[in-house]
């Protein structure tokens, strides 16, 4: 790996007396696609939110491109090229799909808005949302609401992508299309960082898988190790 586009260094993050992070270190490659995985309450959320700048950790280091961001507001961190999708989708429900994009677009980039348009119907192609591109987002169902808020992240043409749980609630035929819209994404010129507990999507787009159980990281290898490694075997399922 050249130098890293994403660096995280013993990273600690506490909510009073939870202590959500303990000492997370790794580092993400420009082009890479890294997978995070781990049970319920493992932490995954809240260090995509470390590294958005929702919240500072208490001790360690998240660098950008070389750059500190660790005390960045999610506006900044977002500007200098960090998009997220929210778990729980958390679009303009009022507006429109289409218009939805173009808060990204035209706030977030501050680009035109016919430039916009003309590219937000290229990102509406890709997700699958053409189709309900005038329909106002409040009125669309969950899965859907996941499509558009991976296109709403993609307006704003990150380097760095961090998905959380896109996949959550898709049918089993659904899959191979939510594989290849990431892959598609990735050939883009994204770096990905992707939270997924389907692990069909996992195995399929990262190149290395993140494991981490109450807080610590137990496993750092390809997915296929990380699938028979005993300790997340173990963090999974129990002894
Ligand atoms: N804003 C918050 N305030 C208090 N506790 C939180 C907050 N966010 C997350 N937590 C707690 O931190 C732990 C990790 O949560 P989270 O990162 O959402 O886990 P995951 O995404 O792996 O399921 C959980 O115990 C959760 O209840
Ligand atoms: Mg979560």
């Amino acid at each position: 790996m050249g130098d890293p586009i994403l660096s995280i260094k013993g990273v600690t993050k506490s909510f009073g007396g939870l202590v959500a992070l303990r000492d997370i270190s790794f580092d993400v490659g420009e082009g890479e696609v890294v997978g995070l995985m781990g049970p319920n309450g493992a932490g995954k959320t809240t260090l995509l939110n470390v590294v958005a700048g929702e919240y500072a950790p208490n001790t360690g280091m998240i660098k950008f491109k070389g750059q500190d961001i660790t005390k960045l507001p999610p506006y900044r961190v977002c500007h200098l090229g960090v998009g997220r999708t929210y778990q729980i989708p958390q679009p303009f429900v009022t507006l429109t799909v289409r218009d939805n994009l173009l808060v990204s677009s035209v706030y977030g980039r501050g680009i035109r808005k016919s430039t916009a348009e003309t590219e937000n119907d290229e990102i509406l192609a890709l997700v699958g949302l053409t189709e309900k591109k005038d329909t106002p987002a409040g009125s669309l169902p969950i899965q859907l609401l996941k499509k558009l808020e991976l296109a709403r992240a993609l307006a704003r043409k990150p380097k760095l992508l961090l998905l959380d749980e896109v996949a959550a609630g898709a049918t089993e035929a659904e899959i191979p299309k939510i594989v290849e819209t990431i892959r598609h994404i990735r050939n883009m010129g994204m770096t990905i960082v992707i939270i997924e507990h389907v692990m069909k999507v996992l195995v399929n787009v990262a190149d290395r898988i993140v494991v981490i159980d109450k807080g610590r990281k137990i496993c750092e290898e390809s997915p296929n190790a990380a699938m028979c490694d005993p300790k997340v075997i173990e963090a999974y399922f129990g002894a």
